[in-house]
C-alpha cells in the first residue's frame, strides 16, 4: 500500500482527474512542505488525504488548482497539465475546480444567493444566468429559502452548504475540501459529509479531501493517502488502508477513529454480557486505547 504500489495497481480502465508527478514544494527559508509526491486520483473518485497538522496537507491541496506554485513537478487535471499553463489560460482552468475552506471564506456583505452568484459573475455569464445557476445550486445544498439571507443570519452547517453550493455552482469536475467541517459539530459534520457523499455520486463530482481524521475520510471517500512530512506513506482503498494499516502514521489516525466509534465504548460491555473472560476483554480494551504492546502480553497471558 505503498504510493509505487497504489499507483501501479491503479485500475487502468479509470481514467485519471488528477495527476501529481514527483511534485515539490518548498517554502522560503527551506521548508518542505511537500517532498517529492506522485498522486493519482480517478475520475468520480472521492479521495481522502489525511495527515497531522503541518503535514502539509493544505500546501499539497493548494497545489492541485496552483494556487501554490511547485517548486518542482508537474501537475495535471482533466488531461491538462496546470503547471504549463500561462496565467489567463490557468484562470479559465481553474473554474472546473471548485474549492471548500474550513472557515468558510463567504462574503458578509452579500446575501446567499449573492455568495453563490459571484464565481458565475466572475466566469462572465449574465445577471440572469447566474441567478438561475445559483438558485439550482441553492436547491442542491438545501438552502433555497435562504437565499436573501445573509452569512451571519446562518449557521455553521448552513454556511459550509453555502460554500460548497458556491463551490458548485460553476459546474466544476473537481471540488476540493480543506478541512470543510473542522470547525462543525458532530451533527452537523454528518450533515456535510453525506452533502459531500451526493456531490461525489449524484453529481460525479471528483472530490479531493483533506482532513485530521479517518472518520471523515471513512464517510465520505473511496480512496485514501497518509501524508507526513510532506510525503505520502501509505495509500490505496479506504477500507484495506482501515483494516490493514501499515504505516505507523496511519495505524494512530486508524485507532483514533475507532476509539472516536460507539463500538469502543460498547464493545467491551457486549464482549462481558456474552460470558467473554474479564482478561481478553482487558486485552481488548487495551488494544482500542492505542496499547498494542499491552494486548500482545495480555495474548500470552490468556492464550489467544
Ligand atoms: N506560506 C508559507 N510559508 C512558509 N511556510 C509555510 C507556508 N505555508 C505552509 N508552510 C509550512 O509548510 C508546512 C506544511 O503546512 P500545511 O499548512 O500544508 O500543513 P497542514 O497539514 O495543512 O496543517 P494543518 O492540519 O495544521 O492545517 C508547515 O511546516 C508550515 O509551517
Ligand atoms: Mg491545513
Amino acid at each position: 500500500m505503498t504510493t509505487e504500489k497504489a499507483t501501479t495497481t491503479a485500475d487502468p480502465t479509470t481514467t485519471a482527474m488528477i495527476e501529481l508527478h514527483d511534485v515539490v514544494k518548498e517554502f522560503p527559508g527551506g521548508v518542505r512542505a511537500v517532498d517529492q509526491v506522485t498522486l493519482r486520483v480517478g475520475r468520480g473518485s472521492a479521495f481522502g488525504i489525511v495527515g497531522h497538522s503541518g503535514a502539509g496537507k493544505s500546501t499539497l491541496l493548494r497545489l492541485i488548482n496552483l494556487l501554490e506554485t511547485p517548486t518542482a513537478g508537474r501537475v495535471v487535471v482533466g488531461g491538462q497539465e496546470l503547471t504549463a499553463l500561462g496565467e489567463r489560460q490557468l484562470r479559465a482552468a481553474r473554474r472546473d475546480i471548485g474549492m471548500i475552506f474550513q472557515q468558510f471564506h463567504l462574503f458578509r456583505s452579500r446575501t446567499v444567493l449573492g455568495n453563490v452568484a459571484f464565481p458565475l459573475r466572475q466566469a462572465g455569464h449574465s445577471r440572469a444566468e447566474a441567478r438561475a445557476k445559483a438558485e439550482e445550486a441553492l436547491r442542491f445544498v438545501g438552502l433555497e429559502e435562504h437565499a436573501r439571507r445573509y452569512p451571519e443570519q446562518l449557521s455553521g452547517g448552513q454556511l459550509q452548504r453555502v460554500g460548497i453550493a458556491r463551490a458548485l455552482a460553476t459546474s466544476p469536475g473537481v471540488l476540493l475540501c480543506d478541512e470543510a467541517t473542522s470547525a462543525l459539530d458532530p451533527e452537523t459534520t454528518r450533515e456535510v459529509l453525506d452533502l459531500l457523499k451526493r456531490v461525489n455520486t449524484e453529481l460525479g463530482v471528483t472530490i479531493v479531501l483533506i482532513t485530521h481524521e479517518m472518520g471523515v475520510v471513512s464517510a465520505v471517500c473511496d480512496q485514501v493517502a497518509v501524508v507526513d512530512a510532506g510525503r505520502i506513506v501509505e495509500s490505496g482503498a479506504v477500507q484495506e488502508v482501515f483494516l490493514s494499516p501499515q504505516h505507523t502514521t496511519t495505524k494512530a489516525f486508524v485507532r483514533a477513529a475507532t476509539k472516536a466509534s460507539p463500538v469502543f465504548d460498547l464493545l467491551p460491555g457486549l464482549l462481558r454480557e456474552h460470558g467473554v473472560d474479564d482478561s481478553v476483554v482487558r486485552a481488548v480494551r487495551a488494544q482500542l486505547e492505542g496499547g498494542q504492546p499491552e494486548l500482545r502480553t495480555e495474548r500470552t497471558a490468556v492464550g489467544i
